[in-house]
């Protein structure tokens, strides 16, 4: 499944921070620190020896092979699955469940059909141990910041994915935040990240990290670069290769 992780937004209060913002919020997101980070499911090893350092306002797509761990990678920075070994920082401090201003949101809110958006995001935080009326005040937020405002009480089929992303480049464009961003899209990792980190192999690593060397603002007319077009080849040869080796 897609997603992105949001770090700490800027001028976005919850209930939660309100009047304890910190100052990280003022810099265009939170710093985060992978260290080490392996990630277990029973006797599985998932993700070996994961290190990846994300910059204040710097947005790092991750891409690989279905099943590779690239949610399980953002669920563990989210803090809502714990490491096996190695420790993942926010702003320099470890992760113990989910920090505020740390969002996750899944591109296709598919969890229940029969729900609504709205619903289907609060009960997210529900599960978390976010209180009955907090989490639906912060699931409004959530689907503004992501530029879904007006569709809180559609269902999740009457959605497509694509709606997300352009918007989402103009919301980052406005208000730099931090982002950890999954996709199946080479094409949308490469028009949204400033680095790609491509991960493969079992248990899956970091392969490589790309530059992305393309300005911004970025739209359209990026996808006809020839620097876009050459770091979509590498991308998709680095996954190609991967999947080859299974
Ligand atoms: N809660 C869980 N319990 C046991 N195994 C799990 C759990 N979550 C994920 N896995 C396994 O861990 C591996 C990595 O899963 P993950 O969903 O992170 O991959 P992915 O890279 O996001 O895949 P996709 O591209 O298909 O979305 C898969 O083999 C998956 O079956
Ligand atoms: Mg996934």
């Amino acid at each position: 499944m897609s997603g992105i992780l949001v770090l700490r937004i800027p001028g976005m209060t919850t209930t939660h921070s309100a009047g304890t913002a910190a100052p990280a919020g003022a810099h265009g997101g939170a710093t985060v620190a992978i260290d080490g980070l392996t990630m277990r499911f029973g006797e599985r090893t998932v993700s070996q020896d994961i290190d990846l350092t994300i910059g204040a306002g710097e947005v790092l797509s991750i891409v690989g092979p279905s099943g590779c761990g690239k949610t399980t990678l953002l669920r563990a920075v989210a803090g809502l699955i714990p490491p096996a070994e190695g420790e993942v920082r926010i702003d320099g401090r470890t992760t113990a469940g989910t920090p505020d201003g740390v969002a996750m949101v899944f591109q296709h809110f598919g969890l229940f059909p029969w729900k609504t958006v709205e619903a289907n995001v609060a009960y997210a935080l529900r599960v978390r141990g976010v209180a009955k009326k907090e989490a639906l005040e912060r699931a409004r937020e959530l689907i503004t910041l992501v530029g879904l405002s007006g569709f809180e009480k559609s269902y999740p089929h009457q959605l497509s994915g694509g709606m997300l992303q352009f918007e989402l480049l103009r919301i980052w464009q406005d208000h730099p935040v931090t982002m950890l961003f999954v996709t199946h899209s080479i094409d949308e990792a490469v028009l949204f990240g400033d680095r790609i980190a491509v991960l493969n192999g079992r248990p899956s690593g970091v392969a490589e990290l790309i530059d992305v060397t393309l300005p911004h603002p970025r739209d359209r007319s990026v996808l006809a670069d020839p620097d876009f077009l050459a770091i979509r080849e590498r991308v998709w040869s680095l996954i190609m290769g991967a999947d080859a080796r299974h």
